[in-house]
This record gives C-alpha cells, sequence and structure tokens, in this order.
C-alpha cells in the first residue's frame, strides 16, 4: 500500500466524525418569528381588551398576562391548543383558525421565553 494512502486515512475518518455528529439543537429561539410577529398582531385584535402582554396585569381580578402563561411550567403548544379550542366560561367563544391558534400559541410561549 502506498504510504499516502495511510496518511489519509485518519483524515478519512475525523471528516466522518465532523459529518455525522448530529447538528445541536436550535431551541434557543423556539417559536418561527414571523409566526410571533402574526400572533402579537392577532393578539391585540382579539386579546387585549382583556390580556396584557408582558406588562402588569390591569388588577388582581384580571385575565393572567400572556408572559407569564407562557411561562408556566405546563403551558405547551399543546395545552395552548386545547384551551383555544374549548368552549371557556369566562372568555368569549373565539372560533379561531388552526393557523391564528399557531400564531397566538408561538407568541404566547415566546413571550413566555420558551
Ligand atoms: C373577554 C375577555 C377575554 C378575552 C377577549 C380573551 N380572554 Fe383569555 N382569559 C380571560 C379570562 C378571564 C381568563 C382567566 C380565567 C380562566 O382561565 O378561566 C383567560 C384565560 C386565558 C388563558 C389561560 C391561562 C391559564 O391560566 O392557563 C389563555 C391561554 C388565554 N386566556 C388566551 C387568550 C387568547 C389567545 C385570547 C385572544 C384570542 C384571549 N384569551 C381573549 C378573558 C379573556
Amino acid at each position: 500500500m502506498p504510504r499516502h494512502a495511510l496518511l489519509g486515512l485518519p483524515v478519512f475518518v475525523l471528516s466522518g466524525l465532523i459529518l455525522f455528529t448530529p447538528a445541536p439543537p436550535v431551541a434557543q429561539a423556539a417559536q418561527a418569528p414571523e409566526q410571533v410577529a402574526q400572533g402579537r398582531l392577532l393578539a391585540q385584535s382579539l386579546c387585549a381588551d382583556c390580556h396584557t402582554f408582558g406588562g402588569d396585569r390591569r388588577n388582581d381580578r384580571a385575565p393572567p398576562d400572556f408572559a407569564a402563561v407562557g411561562a408556566m411550567p405546563s403551558t405547551t403548544a399543546l395545552s395552548l391548543r386545547v384551551f383555544l379550542k374549548s368552549p371557556h366560561a369566562t372568555m368569549p367563544d373565539l372560533v379561531l383558525e388552526e393557523g391564528q391558534i399557531q400564531a397566538l400559541s408561538a407568541f404566547i410561549l415566546d413571550l413566555g421565553g420558551k
């Protein structure tokens, strides 16, 4: 076997390792920015009468602030979907489309730092 073939072997093995190293998860900005922006617009028109978005709640009986909702450990895209799809005693029955639910939940989770 020619000498240069042996020298190339470690390089080959190393590049294989680099290629097959899993990419780090992109968990930092978990919500797509365009969905967050769309969700903010929707929330401003549909939810802002009652909810605040990372500001102080108007009073103790006011509906929960979205940043606080988003930061709760139990809040996930799934829990928001379930909530927004079910009729709710103290909230008007908002009929939301699938894309609106996704955008609103992205906005709420983003506010909560998820
Ligand atoms: C008429 C007032 C009103 C409007 C408009 C309203 N909400 Fe609410 N919402 C409430 C009240 C009151 C509560 C808390 C009481 C409860 O959870 O039963 C609540 C609770 C919630 C919660 C649950 C928080 C938790 O504790 O899990 C979510 C999520 C939520 N609202 C999202 C929305 C979204 C998204 C919109 C707009 C599309 C919206 N709400 C519009 C009054 C409102």
